[in-house]
């Protein structure tokens, strides 16, 4: 297994306008990832099957779908260097799922935390949600992929991708079975940004498309201003944390010391100069998207591209599964 290429791979639901705080905890880094491992196989999935928990209307998915392909070429994400699919085109994902739920036990997958969470509120829980981490192995698994690039709050996805792999090295592939003990699956490792692992939404929670507290990705001028204006700000000290907290992903400690030390106590001054740095960052982005959406043929055969080149990965990967654990015969 060392002998294998790197191989990088991660992806996101296609469940609605992605935010900053998605951008700066997962989506940047796959830019820079690109961009560093020039060597490695790369591939950035929109994990459709997933949203499909979320998103029950066809029309709806179509267009989150196409609205995710362009988020992910405007930020910079280029077919030439890495494969850009979606899940659904590779039906080795779903199928090795149910391998998965077959050796994976309902205490194991009661403790995952999106599942505790939704439990918490008494929501009533798909079964697909409740499998959620399952698929997830599988994406990860079926492509050898040895770094999953993802926020803080998807740790314990990756935790289970790896301890199923585990299991499924152990079971099928022990010692005294017919591939003399070399195990499947290789164990993949997360890579998480540490200074931004959580970035706050304008009310300083996290910040999340469920929490109605975002700042848009490719939000328009009007958008930024009525959000950094809607900024929660309570501090006694001068120093409003909340504009802090966002206005950090934007200038080093040393350009904000200046900042707000020029205008202390001044919080719409500060306001401003975060929504002219938020605006310098956002505008050339959102004009790049603009111009991407006008083409919306060239999305779908990168696309349909992309899932070509990501099945011949998986599925000779699949057919070794299948022959491991026996249904496999010709
Ligand atoms: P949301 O909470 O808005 O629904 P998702 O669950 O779709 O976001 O997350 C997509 C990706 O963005 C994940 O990798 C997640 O870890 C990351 N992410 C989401 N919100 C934040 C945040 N506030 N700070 C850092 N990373 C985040
Ligand atoms: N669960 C991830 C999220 O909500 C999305 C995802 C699906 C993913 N499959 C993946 C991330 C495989 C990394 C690798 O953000």
């Amino acid at each position: 297994m060392s002998s294998q290429p790197k191989t990088l791979l991660s992806g996101v639901k296609p469940t609605g306008r992605p935010h900053i705080g998605n951008y700066f905890g997962a989506m940047k880094q796959f830019v820079d990832l690109q961009a560093a491992h020039k060597d490695a196989r790369k591939f950035f999935m929109i994990a459709d099957y997933h949203a499909l928990n979320f998103i029950q209307d066809g029309a709806k998915m179509h267009d989150l779908i196409i609205d995710l392909a362009l988020d992910y070429l405007a930020i910079g994400l280029d077919p030439k260097q890495s494969v850009i699919f979606k899940q659904s085109d590779v039906s080795a994902h779903t199928e090795l799922a149910w391998v998965f739920d077959t050796i994976t036990t309902i205490p194991y997958l009661e403790r995952a935390h999106a599942y505790k969470d939704a439990e918490a509120k008494n929501k009533e829980i798909s079964v697909g949600t409740f499998n959620y981490p399952m698929l997830m192995a599988a994406d990860i698994l079926l492509y050898d992929a040895n770094i999953v690039p993802v926020g803080q709050d998807q740790k314990q996805h990756i935790e289970y991708a790896r301890d199923t792999a585990l299991k499924f090295n152990h079971i099928f592939c022990g010692g005294e079975k017919e591939n003399g003990g070399a195990p499947l699956f290789i164990l993949p490792e997360p890579l998480i940004m540490k200074d931004v692992a959580t970035v706050p939404g304008i009310d300083g929670q996290k910040m999340s498309k469920s929490y109605n507290n975002t700042i848009p990705l490719f939000a328009t001028e009007e958008e930024m201003t009525k959000a950094v204006m809607g900024i929660v700000t309570d501090s006694g000290s001068g120093i409003p944390k909340n504009v802090y907290d966002i206005h950090r992903l934007f200038r080093t400690e040393a350009e904000l010391a200046v900042i707000y030390e020029e205008h202390k106590g001044k919080y719409k001054a500060l306001k401003d100069a975060l929504l002219a740095d938020l605006k310098a960052f956002i505008n050339p982005l959102r004009t790049r998207r603009e111009e991407l959406a006008k083409d919306k043929e060239a999305v779908l055969k990168i696309l349909k591209e992309g899932g070509e080149r990501a099945r011949s990965v998986a599925e000779p990967k699949m057919q070794e599964v299948r022959k491991t654990i026996g249904v496999g015969l010709y």
